[in-house]
């Protein structure tokens, strides 16, 4: 049931911390600081190239992915939504191998990309949350998220379990390809294992995030932006949005704003920004700054480091946990999905069950 909670999603919101712990364990090890992967179904060191596939949320995941398997293994990876992978005939390398990613491991299109990926010669393995699933069944090798059944629509501890796993798959391919040092891969592993402790400090953000809500909830459309790994969580951040409170919202990569998007800034758009301290700051900051001169509205989460800077034309500022770039799409994945919990609860939309959607989307 939900004990205590008004909503499953609140509910598993509150399993970030419980869910990253247990999924982290099943493939680090704490006191060796290393990654510790089950039998892959392919070897990184020998595979060109790599295709991640998956659906909605799950897919956004796999983009966090690609930029973590790409910066830490230097392996090539493609990114596809599962529908438009299968219909666009991908030449498919010689010797390759796919990740799909999927909570319920029944999803229609990604069930298709994995017979596809099969049909071409491709090693699939897949990362999915149901371990009697069609797809863990039908991959050459699965890897489990240890997230528990989650009943709401809107993807929460799943989606962060899924980028525990391709956390540690990253690492592991890293190493695996001799790109990481043992240096490289403790402290790598040593963040990971610090984030389901910096995910319980986010959610005692829950009274701060809330009034961000309220002035989300006035709002006809939405942007949020992100740079690097925390392009997809602003795609997430959006979706979410989208997805529970009906409200229109889109994710940006901060540097596409102004090729375009930043035609809709004015007073009435707040702009949602995920933008912690670190190498790619100074651009995204100065991206929003560009948006604030003409009127946007910046809500801006970030760290310690960042407050000071962003605080100068930014309207609300929410401070997290100062963590390396590596564990940021982790954790500022919380705070955007908190965000549009918040907002549905207010709009009084069915939050568990928002309308025409459904948690598994069986049809093609
Ligand atoms: O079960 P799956 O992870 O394969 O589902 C994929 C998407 O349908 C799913 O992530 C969807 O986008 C969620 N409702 C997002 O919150």
């Amino acid at each position: 049931g939900k004990g205590n909670y008004r909503h499953f999603m609140e509910k598993e919101l509150h399993e970030h911390p419980a869910v990253l712990g247990d999924t982290l364990r099943q493939y680090l090890d704490p006191k060796t600081l290393e990654v510790r992967l089950p039998r892959l179904p392919f070897d990184p060191k020998l595979v060109p190239r790599l295709t991640i596939s998956a659906c909605g949320s799950a897919f956004l995941a796999g983009q966090v992915g690609r930029y973590w398997i790409e910066e830490l293994a230097r392996l090539p990876v493609d990114a596809d939504v599962a529908s438009e992978f299968r219909y666009r005939n991908p030449p498919l390398a010689e010797g390759g191998a796919a990740i799909l990613v999927s909570q319920s491991g029944e999803t229609a299109d990604t069930m298709a990309a994995l017979k596809l990926l099969k049909a071409g010669g491709q090693r699939v393995l897949s990362v999915v949350n149901v371990p009697e699933s069609s797809m863990a069944r039908e991959s050459d090798g699965a890897l489990l998220t240890v997230a528990g059944p989650e009943i709401g629509v809107a993807s929460t501890k799943a989606f962060t379990a899924q980028l525990a796993v391709l956390a540690c798959l990253a690492i592991g391919f890293g190493r695996a390809r001799r790109e990481l040092s043992t240096l490289d891969e403790g402290r790598l592993t040593q963040a990971l294992l610090e984030v389901p402790s910096h995910a319980a400090e986010i959610l005692e953000r829950d009274a701060q995030i809330r009034e961000l809500a309220a002035e989300v909830a006035k709002a006809r459309d939405v942007l949020f932006l992100g740079r690097g790994s925390l392009y997809p969580i602003a795609l997430e951040g959006a979706l979410k949005l989208k997805e529970i409170s009906y409200i229109h919202a889109e994710g940006y990569a901060a540097g596409e704003m102004k090729h375009g998007p930043i035609a809709l800034i004015d007073t009435s758009v707040p702009v949602i920004a995920l933008c912690p301290s670190g190498p790619l700051f100074e651009k995204t900051a100065s991206n929003l700054q560009e948006a604030a001169a003409r009127g946007g509205r910046i809500m801006a989460f970030t760290d310690a480091d960042g407050v000071g800077p962003l605080s100068r034309f930014a309207e609300r500022v929410i401070e997290l946990p100062r963590v390396g770039a590596f564990s940021t799409p982790i954790l500022y994945a919380i705070p955007v999905q908190l965000l549009a919990y918040h907002v549905a609860v207010l709009k009084g939309t069915d939050v568990d069950q928002p309308r025409n959607l459904a948690k598994s989307v069986t049809v093609e």
